[in-house]
């Protein structure tokens, strides 16, 4: 009899132990992942060295294109890198970065120079094929993708809006 009751007893307190365990760290296991879905996809993609990484990469890729890399052409050294500058920060800033915005507005620059979708369309394969040579994971990938597709009505020609 005291046997049974000495079982009964070790398993309650066994239970009430785990049960216990697991009131006290589901609290913190819920602000891990809220702290995990409240990164930015700035920190997401592995933050400024990542991205500046990406964009040396991806502008490499431009310029080197049959089709799209006439538009370069005459371009030196030190214009080429000043443009390098201003797309890591524009990436940098659109991902929710510590960076600021150093470009002139994209409608204006591109303006005039007549930039098709296809070759809107290179440019974006360029960036896709650049995110995963960097085996950047597919939920970022497609943010990434989504929010530079998003910018196509400031490059193309006949969407942009003349001011
Ligand atoms: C979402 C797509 C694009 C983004 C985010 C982007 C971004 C930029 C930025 C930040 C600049 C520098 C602006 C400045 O000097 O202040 C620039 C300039 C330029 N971009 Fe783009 N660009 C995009 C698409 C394209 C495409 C598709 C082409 C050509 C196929 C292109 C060709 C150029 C050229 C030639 C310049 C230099 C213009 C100049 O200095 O007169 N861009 N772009």
């Amino acid at each position: 009899m005291f046997k049974r009751k000495l079982i009964v007893g070790v398993i309650t307190l066994v239970f009430l132990f785990t049960l216990t365990s697991l009131l006290a760290t589901a609290p913190r296991f819920a602000e891990a992942m809220e702290a995990e879905q409240e990164k930015s996809l700035y920190e997401r993609l592995g933050g400024y060295d990542a991205i500046s990484a990406v964009v040396d990469v991806f502008l490499t890729k431009i310029w080197d294109d049959p089709v799209v890399g006439r538009f370069f052409v005459g371009m030196g050294t030190d214009t080429r890198n000043k443009l390098r500058q201003k797309n890591k920060n524009l990436l940098c800033f659109n991902t929710g970065g510590p960076c600021r915005k150093i470009n002139r507005p994209l409608d204006v620059v591109h303006v005039g120079l007549n930039i098709t979708d296809s070759e809107f369309d290179i440019v974006v394969n360029h960036l896709g094929d650049t995110l995963k040579e960097f085996k950047v994971p597919e939920k970022e990938y497609a943010e990434v993708m989504k929010k530079f597709g998003g910018l196509r009505p400031y490059v193309v020609e006949k969407r942009i809006k003349k001011h």
